[in-house]
Protein backbone atom coordinates (compact mmCIF):
# COMPACT_ATOMS: atom_id res chain seq x y z
CA UNK A 1 0.00 0.00 0.00
CA UNK A 2 1.35 3.46 -0.57
CA UNK A 3 1.84 6.03 1.62
CA UNK A 4 0.29 9.50 1.47
CA UNK A 5 0.91 12.79 3.45
CA UNK A 6 -1.42 15.44 4.02
CA UNK A 7 -0.66 18.92 4.01
CA UNK A 8 -3.63 21.21 5.56
CA UNK A 9 -3.56 24.30 6.94
CA UNK A 10 -6.84 24.87 8.82
CA UNK A 11 -10.76 23.27 9.86
CA UNK A 12 -9.56 19.77 8.12
CA UNK A 13 -12.63 18.75 6.36
CA UNK A 14 -11.06 17.40 3.57
CA UNK A 15 -8.46 15.72 5.74
CA UNK A 16 -11.45 13.87 7.78
CA UNK A 17 -13.14 12.87 4.65
CA UNK A 18 -9.58 11.43 3.73
CA UNK A 19 -9.15 9.80 7.43
CA UNK A 20 -13.31 8.30 7.30
CA UNK A 21 -12.73 6.47 3.90
CA UNK A 22 -8.81 4.71 4.92
CA UNK A 23 -11.27 3.55 8.16
CA UNK A 24 -13.98 2.12 5.99
CA UNK A 25 -11.49 0.87 3.27
CA UNK A 26 -12.52 2.81 0.72
CA UNK A 27 -9.62 4.81 0.27
CA UNK A 28 -6.42 2.26 -0.44
CA UNK A 29 -3.70 4.61 1.04
CA UNK A 30 -1.82 4.38 4.12
CA UNK A 31 -1.77 7.53 5.55
CA UNK A 32 2.01 8.28 6.78
CA UNK A 33 1.72 11.77 8.34
CA UNK A 34 -0.34 15.02 8.16
CA UNK A 35 1.62 17.85 8.56
CA UNK A 36 0.72 21.42 9.02
CA UNK A 37 2.08 25.34 8.72
CA UNK A 38 -0.61 26.31 11.25
CA UNK A 39 -0.02 24.92 15.39
CA UNK A 40 -3.43 24.87 15.51
CA UNK A 41 -4.84 23.82 12.78
CA UNK A 42 -8.16 21.73 13.60
CA UNK A 43 -6.34 19.08 10.92
CA UNK A 44 -3.77 18.56 13.45
CA UNK A 45 -6.54 18.04 15.73
CA UNK A 46 -8.53 15.34 13.71
CA UNK A 47 -5.44 13.16 12.34
CA UNK A 48 -4.31 12.97 16.35
CA UNK A 49 -7.65 11.59 17.81
CA UNK A 50 -7.41 9.29 14.91
CA UNK A 51 -4.27 8.39 15.90
CA UNK A 52 -2.15 9.35 13.01
CA UNK A 53 1.40 11.13 13.07
CA UNK A 54 0.25 15.32 13.53
CA UNK A 55 3.58 17.24 12.38
CA UNK A 56 3.64 21.19 13.04
CA UNK A 57 6.64 22.19 10.99
CA UNK A 58 7.69 26.11 11.23
CA UNK A 59 6.52 28.10 8.08
CA UNK A 60 9.18 30.52 8.31
CA UNK A 61 9.04 34.12 7.92
CA UNK A 62 6.60 34.47 5.01
CA UNK A 63 2.75 34.21 4.76
CA UNK A 64 2.40 32.32 1.47
CA UNK A 65 5.77 30.23 0.76
CA UNK A 66 7.98 28.70 2.60
CA UNK A 67 11.52 30.15 2.39
CA UNK A 68 13.82 27.18 0.68
CA UNK A 69 15.24 26.19 4.48
CA UNK A 70 12.21 25.74 5.17
CA UNK A 71 10.29 23.91 2.39
CA UNK A 72 13.69 21.51 2.73
CA UNK A 73 12.51 20.29 6.35
CA UNK A 74 9.12 19.87 4.86
CA UNK A 75 10.81 17.49 1.93
CA UNK A 76 13.06 15.76 4.51
CA UNK A 77 10.36 15.06 6.90
CA UNK A 78 7.98 13.58 3.75
CA UNK A 79 10.89 11.49 2.89
CA UNK A 80 11.88 10.63 6.81
CA UNK A 81 7.77 9.17 6.62
CA UNK A 82 8.43 7.34 2.95
CA UNK A 83 5.59 9.33 1.55
CA UNK A 84 5.19 8.00 -1.70
CA UNK A 85 2.08 11.14 -2.77
CA UNK A 86 1.71 14.43 -1.05
CA UNK A 87 -2.22 15.55 -1.14
CA UNK A 88 -2.70 19.06 -0.62
CA UNK A 89 -6.09 20.11 1.44
CA UNK A 90 -6.47 23.94 2.50
CA UNK A 91 -2.54 23.94 2.32
CA UNK A 92 -2.58 27.55 1.77
CA UNK A 93 0.91 28.13 0.93
CA UNK A 94 2.56 28.06 -2.40
CA UNK A 95 4.97 25.00 -3.53
CA UNK A 96 8.32 25.53 -4.76
CA UNK A 97 11.27 24.00 -5.86
CA UNK A 98 12.22 22.06 -3.11
CA UNK A 99 9.49 20.08 -2.76
CA UNK A 100 8.70 20.15 -6.07
CA UNK A 101 11.68 18.58 -7.24
CA UNK A 102 11.86 16.16 -4.41
CA UNK A 103 8.59 14.85 -5.24
CA UNK A 104 8.25 15.68 -8.92
CA UNK A 105 4.53 14.44 -10.56
CA UNK A 106 3.93 13.27 -6.66
CA UNK A 107 1.91 16.54 -5.45
CA UNK A 108 -1.94 16.56 -5.65
CA UNK A 109 -4.05 19.53 -4.65
CA UNK A 110 -8.11 20.07 -4.45
CA UNK A 111 -9.08 23.32 -5.42
CA UNK A 112 -12.53 24.17 -5.24
CA UNK A 113 -13.72 25.56 -8.70
CA UNK A 114 -13.49 24.17 -11.98
CA UNK A 115 -10.23 25.09 -13.03
CA UNK A 116 -8.84 26.83 -15.44
CA UNK A 117 -11.73 29.00 -14.65
CA UNK A 118 -11.32 31.12 -10.65
CA UNK A 119 -7.88 29.92 -9.52
CA UNK A 120 -6.90 31.38 -6.73
CA UNK A 121 -8.49 32.24 -2.89
CA UNK A 122 -12.11 33.31 -2.26
CA UNK A 123 -13.06 31.64 -5.45
CA UNK A 124 -16.50 30.23 -3.81
CA UNK A 125 -17.20 34.17 -3.83
CA UNK A 126 -15.91 35.04 -7.44
CA UNK A 127 -17.49 32.63 -8.52
CA UNK A 128 -20.74 33.73 -7.11
CA UNK A 129 -20.45 37.62 -8.04
CA UNK A 130 -19.06 36.23 -12.28
CA UNK A 131 -22.60 35.32 -12.55
CA UNK A 132 -21.61 31.44 -13.44
CA UNK A 133 -24.06 28.90 -13.28
CA UNK A 134 -21.92 25.98 -12.48
CA UNK A 135 -19.11 25.94 -10.06
CA UNK A 136 -17.18 23.05 -8.42
CA UNK A 137 -14.20 21.48 -7.64
CA UNK A 138 -11.29 20.41 -8.86
CA UNK A 139 -8.36 17.61 -8.39
CA UNK A 140 -4.76 18.39 -10.07
CA UNK A 141 -1.44 18.09 -9.88
CA UNK A 142 0.73 20.56 -8.64
CA UNK A 143 3.33 22.33 -10.76
CA UNK A 144 5.03 25.84 -9.98
CA UNK A 145 2.92 27.32 -11.53
CA UNK A 146 -0.67 28.31 -9.01
CA UNK A 147 -3.92 26.12 -9.81
CA UNK A 148 -2.44 24.73 -13.27
CA UNK A 149 -1.55 21.70 -13.11
CA UNK A 150 -3.11 18.20 -15.06
CA UNK A 151 -6.69 18.21 -14.13
CA UNK A 152 -7.01 14.97 -12.35
CA UNK A 153 -11.14 15.21 -12.11
CA UNK A 154 -13.93 17.35 -11.12
CA UNK A 155 -17.16 17.60 -9.93
CA UNK A 156 -19.68 20.10 -11.11
CA UNK A 157 -22.62 21.66 -9.23
CA UNK A 158 -24.98 24.66 -9.85
CA UNK A 159 -24.75 27.77 -8.58
CA UNK A 160 -28.57 29.09 -7.52
CA UNK A 161 -30.26 32.43 -7.60
CA UNK A 162 -30.18 31.91 -3.67
CA UNK A 163 -26.77 31.23 -2.89
CA UNK A 164 -24.17 33.01 -0.91
CA UNK A 165 -20.41 32.10 -0.80
CA UNK A 166 -21.56 29.93 2.26
CA UNK A 167 -23.98 28.05 1.02
CA UNK A 168 -22.23 27.56 -2.24
CA UNK A 169 -18.74 26.44 -0.62
CA UNK A 170 -20.71 24.19 1.29
CA UNK A 171 -22.32 22.84 -1.74
CA UNK A 172 -19.30 22.35 -3.49
CA UNK A 173 -17.27 20.99 -0.36
CA UNK A 174 -19.71 17.90 -0.19
CA UNK A 175 -18.15 16.97 -3.48
CA UNK A 176 -14.95 17.52 -2.54
CA UNK A 177 -14.78 15.00 0.30
CA UNK A 178 -16.17 13.03 -2.44
CA UNK A 179 -13.28 13.47 -5.54
CA UNK A 180 -10.27 13.34 -3.67
CA UNK A 181 -10.86 10.23 -2.53
CA UNK A 182 -11.54 9.21 -5.98
CA UNK A 183 -8.60 11.14 -7.57
CA UNK A 184 -6.29 9.63 -4.75
CA UNK A 185 -7.47 5.71 -5.66
CA UNK A 186 -6.37 6.58 -8.91
CA UNK A 187 -3.20 7.89 -8.71
CA UNK A 188 -1.96 5.16 -5.54
CA UNK A 189 -3.19 3.02 -7.94
CA UNK A 190 -0.78 3.82 -10.84
CA UNK A 191 -3.77 3.11 -13.71
CA UNK A 192 -3.23 6.76 -15.25
CA UNK A 193 -0.80 7.80 -18.07
CA UNK A 194 -0.30 11.43 -19.13
CA UNK A 195 -1.39 12.69 -22.45
CA UNK A 196 -0.32 16.52 -22.71
CA UNK A 197 -2.77 18.24 -19.75
CA UNK A 198 -4.60 14.92 -20.15
CA UNK A 199 -4.83 12.38 -17.19
CA UNK A 200 -6.39 9.51 -18.66
CA UNK A 201 -7.42 6.11 -17.01
CA UNK A 202 -5.48 3.17 -17.90
CA UNK A 203 -6.95 -0.43 -16.68
C1 LIG B 1 -11.25 23.49 0.68
O1 LIG B 1 -12.42 24.05 0.15
C2 LIG B 1 -10.17 23.42 -0.38
O2 LIG B 1 -10.66 23.13 -1.65
C3 LIG B 1 -9.63 24.82 -0.33
O3 LIG B 1 -9.57 25.12 1.04
C4 LIG B 1 -10.62 24.43 1.72
C5 LIG B 1 -10.02 23.67 2.85
O4 LIG B 1 -11.04 23.13 3.64
N1 LIG B 1 -8.35 24.94 -0.94
C6 LIG B 1 -7.96 26.02 -1.60
O5 LIG B 1 -8.63 27.02 -1.72
C7 LIG B 1 -6.58 25.91 -2.21
N2 LIG B 1 -6.40 26.93 -3.18
P1 LIG B 1 -10.75 21.97 4.66
O6 LIG B 1 -9.58 22.45 5.54
O7 LIG B 1 -12.01 21.86 5.45
O8 LIG B 1 -10.41 20.74 3.90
Amino acid sequence: MKNIAVLASGRGSNLEAIIKNIENGTLQANLACVISDNKDARALQIARDHGFKAIWLDPGPKKTWLLPEFEENYVKTLQEHKVDLICLAGFMRIIKKPLLEAFKGRIINIHPALLPSFPGLDVQRKALEYGVKFSGCTVHFVNEDVDAGAIITQAAVPVLDEDTPEILSARILKEEHRIYTEAINLIVSGKYRIAGRRVIKTS
